[in-house]
């Protein structure tokens, strides 16, 4: 965004121009150790290419914002709305999503010709006189939508490197390698009526919204997620061998699959190794357990002879102990607050549609973009899925 914009003085809007250049910046920088072949291909309907996330952020800003509120818009090409379009019906036909890695077009460059474009126009549309407050909310969930989609780009391109069967490294030292050696423990929280849901003049996302009292039991959650070493001693123990710790559903998905480990987790010359970002590396056994899904999650409990925490346990409690690691499996189905409201209009689709068969993930992960979390954030996924940085945090 240029600096010579005249924003008259009003600095809120300033800096919201400066917030969308930097979060939009951000997600090229995640794309920048990528090879132009690393951007298109889609290995498992889940995974989108990088470059269709790139893509799609962008039209979002386009067809939510700029083409209804910006007069004389004129977009940069007709023919990507249907390329782009993720799953909003009010909008129109588009690519089905398992065939998004069949693109070799638009190409690479043109996606990102297609991002300057769409950044010069909001960048006027901001600073000039069509743009109103009332667009803001708009604006907002437009950001923390990109801020979504940066995450997917790290989980997805882990993904398309990490089963390369030549390993190749994303970038060196990514994340910085935590080692909680906490012993376990047990934290103790009263039975009672607590409130959940969003509070605030802040960001949230609508199926946050709704704040409720809830009662809980008695009961009790652990102050730290389970490590990798903790998993393996369920693993030699026969748990991808032994039906009694799993779901139904969980079961048949491992003997369909034959499933022997989370994800990343290779068996070389004799010891577990796993995929990170850097590449093929040794797995730090005290380090968080991660890439599990819910029916493995649910096992590893069943195994200690506990359970998994339901998302109002965990939200209640969670000023007690550190998140942000892995997002962790609950207990909880997705399903609507109490008062749950969709939006009118394309994004009412954001997330109330998909308030079925899935699970309630709580906390963020170490790919989740700083300033993208709260402890009422309610992420999902369907009980099979563990691309995700998904771990385990047991309670009883
Ligand atoms: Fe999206």
């Amino acid at each position: 965004m240029k600096n010579s914009i005249d924003y008259s003085n009003n600095t809120a809007r300033q800096h919201l121009a400066e917030k969308y250049a930097q979060i939009r910046r951000h997600s090229e920088e995640i794309c920048k150790p990528l090879s132009t072949e690393d951007y298109v291909v889609q290995p498992v309907a889940d995974v989108s290419p990088p470059k269709w996330h790139l893509g799609h952020t962008t039209w979002f800003f386009e067809t939510f914002i700029l083409l209804p509120h910006f007069p004389g818009y004129k977009l940069f090409n007709p023919q990507f709305n249907f390329v782009f379009n993720s799953y909003y019906e009010t909008v129109g036909a588009r690519v089905i999503r398992t065939d998004r890695g069949n693109l070799s077009r638009p190409s690479v460059s043109e996606v990102y010709k297609y991002r300057k474009y769409v950044d010069e126009n909001m960048c006027r549309y901001l600073a000039g006189s069509s743009y109103t407050e009332d667009v803001e909310p708009l604006l907002q969930l437009g950001l923390n939508h990109e801020q979504q989609h940066q995450e997917l780009l790290l989980t997805d391109i882990k993904y398309i490197l990490g089963h390369n069967p030549l390993f190749p490294s994303y970038k060196e030292n990514v994340m910085p390698k935590k080692s909680d050696n906490q012993e376990f423990k047990m934290i103790s929280v009263k039975e009672g009526v607590y409130e959940i849901g969003y509070q605030g003049n802040g960001f949230s996302f609508d199926n946050e919204l709704g704040r409720h009292k809830v009662y809980l039991n008695e009961f009790e959650i652990a102050h730290r997620l389970v490590t990798n070493g903790e998993y393996l001693k369920f693993m030699e123990d026969g748990a991808y061998s032994d039906f009694r710790y799993w779901h139904s559903e969980g079961w048949e998905w491992v003997k369909q699959q034959q499933v022997k480990a989370p994800m990343y987790w290779y068996f070389i010359d004799g010891k577990w190794m796993h995929y990170d970002l850097a590449g093929l590396n040794d797995i730090n056994w005290n380090d968080d357990l991660c890439h599990v899904n819910f029916f493995e999650a649910s096992a590893f409990a069943a195994w200690k002879g506990m359970r998994l925490p339901t998302e109002a346990e965990w939200e209640t409690a969670s000023h007690l102990f550190n998140w942000g690691s892995r997002w962790e499996w609950t207990n909880s189905a997705y399903l609507p607050y109490p008062g749950y409201k969709k939006e009118a209009g394309a994004v009412g689709e954001y997330n109330g549609k998909f308030m079925v068969n899935q699970m309630v993930l709580r906390g963020a992960s170490e790919v989740t973009p700083i300033g993208h979390s709260r402890n009422t954030y309610r992420n999902f996924f369907q009980t099979h899925l563990k691309w995700q940085y998904t771990g385990i945090r047991l309670a009883k």
